[in-house]
């Protein structure tokens, strides 16, 4: 049974609460390479110059994620890549002083990805890129972490947004303690591997580690091959006890995340108290921009899109079966995207009128569905007219 909110089904549980206010404008800037560390065979960290006058559009929590935008054999692509690097404090004199900031990527190669496997060589120091703004609700409430226990579950480059959650949990608070459960193929896959244990050294009592690899024996029989049901239910009874933890992360394959999800759940951990963010669903890549004509006398849809305060419409023929995304960009080629899967929320808008179906969703909420949210990039109109707000 899967655990993810089926297509504009009404919520069947509590929702999970509010993330703080991380919602800002999607926007793209263009920002300068400014380092490439190899972190295994195949994934690379990519630190981008923030300049001082951007410093504010960059601003992010932990958790978050930008979207990378670029033209790779004529065809412009965007990725999406999370942030691994714990948001950097600015004093008053660093900002008068227009002192840059920084902003890192862990980009790992996907067999037969375009842009990952472009990434491990194309990216590199002096290139410029489109960043998009920070984005993203798969982060916490930092305002009050003492005492607090946290755990985040990582598989593969899934560690990324952990690598920040885990070092803002330690640093912000001399109480918290944080818990990662790390599962990769073998040793040499383990990203950030270095830097994990830099971090146990300075936090050595606050810090748990388990690395489980899937196809390296290691001493102990519980962290060694693929983590199912049975391997998960071994690690929440013996290493970590799911009553002693306040807030969960989960970041890997579809698989994984639901088998957590549904394992958490069945033990009792309430809903609201995991929060999960998925790279990719297993499906074939889709991609927006399709090209749609208009031809005379064709039964159409009209689409109202309202963006940065501005209102445009758009005629969608109804055989062309076009995502509500796929239209708006004829109009506004700056609607916000960056999966086309239903993973990320970035297209997010608000049917203000008229009806949609959505076919997948893994990003929106039950309550965000409830209040008339939907993913443009997912959605197709059932009704002659829609109108949809980006801006709410
Ligand atoms: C919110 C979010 C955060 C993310 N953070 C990170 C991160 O921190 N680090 C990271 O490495 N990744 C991250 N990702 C994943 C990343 O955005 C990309 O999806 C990933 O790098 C693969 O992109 P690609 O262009 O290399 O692969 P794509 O070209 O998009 O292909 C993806 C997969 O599909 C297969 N494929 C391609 N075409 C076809 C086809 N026609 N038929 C069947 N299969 C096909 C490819 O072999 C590949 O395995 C994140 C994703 C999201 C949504
Ligand atoms: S663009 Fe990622 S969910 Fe629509």
């Amino acid at each position: 049974m899967s655990l993810f909110t089926p297509p504009g089904a009404a919520p069947a549980t509590a929702p999970r609460p509010a993330p703080p206010a991380t919602r800002k404008r999607a926007r793209f800037h263009t920002l300068t390479v400014e380092e490439v560390r190899p972190l295994t065979d195949d994934s690379v960290e990519v630190t981008f110059t923030v300049p001082a006058p951007l410093a504010d559009d960059y601003d992010h929590l932990p958790g978050q994620y930008v979207a990378l935008r670029t033209t790779l054999d004529g065809v412009e692509v965007r990725r999406s890549y999370s942030l691994c690097r714990t948001p950097e404090h600015r004093s008053a004199e660093q900002i008068a002083a227009g002192i840059p900031t920084r902003l890192s990527v862990a980009v790992k190669r996907d067999e037969g990805g375009l842009f990952s496997t472009w990434a491990q060589t194309g990216l590199h120091p002096g290139f410029e890129i489109d960043v998009m703004s920070p984005q993203g609700t798969f982060t916490s409430g930092l305002d009050d972490l003492d005492g607090r226990h946290v755990v985040g579950i990582a598989a593969g480059s899934g560690i990324t947004p952990l690598m920040a959650l885990a070092h803002t949990v330690l640093t912000r608070s001399e109480s918290a303690r944080f818990t990662l459960l790390y599962t990769n193929r073998s040793t040499l896959d383990v990203m950030f591997l270095e830097d994990l244990a830099d971090l146990k050294d300075r936090h050595p009592a606050r810090l748990t580690l388990h690395h489980v690899l899937s196809r390296e024996q290691r001493t102990a029989p519980v962290l060694s091959g693929r983590i199912d049901e049975e391997k998960l239910r071994t690690i929440l009874g013996m290493l970590i006890d799911p009553a002693g933890v306040d807030e969960w992360f989960l970041c890997g394959p579809l698989s994984l995340v639901e088998l957590c999800r549904e394992v958490l759940a069945d033990v009792g951990v309430p809903r609201e108290r995991i929060r999960f963010e998925l790279f990719t669903t297993g499906d074939e890549p889709r991609r927006e921009g399709r090209q749609v004509e208009v031809r005379a006398g064709q039964r159409t849809t009209r689409i109202e899109v309202t963006l940065d305060g501005v209102s445009s419409t758009v005629e969608s023929p109804v055989d062309a079966h076009e995502s509500v995304l796929n239209a708006a960009l004829r109009v506004r080629p700056d609607a916000p995207f960056a999966c086309a899967g239903g993973v990320c929320g970035t297209c997010r808008a608000r049917v203000i009128e008229g009806s949609v179906t959505m076919s997948e969703n893994y990003a929106l909420e039950p309550d965000e569905l409830e209040r008339g949210y939907v993913l443009t990039c997912q959605s197709h109109a059932t009704s002659d007219r829609i109108v949809v707000d980006y801006d709410v």
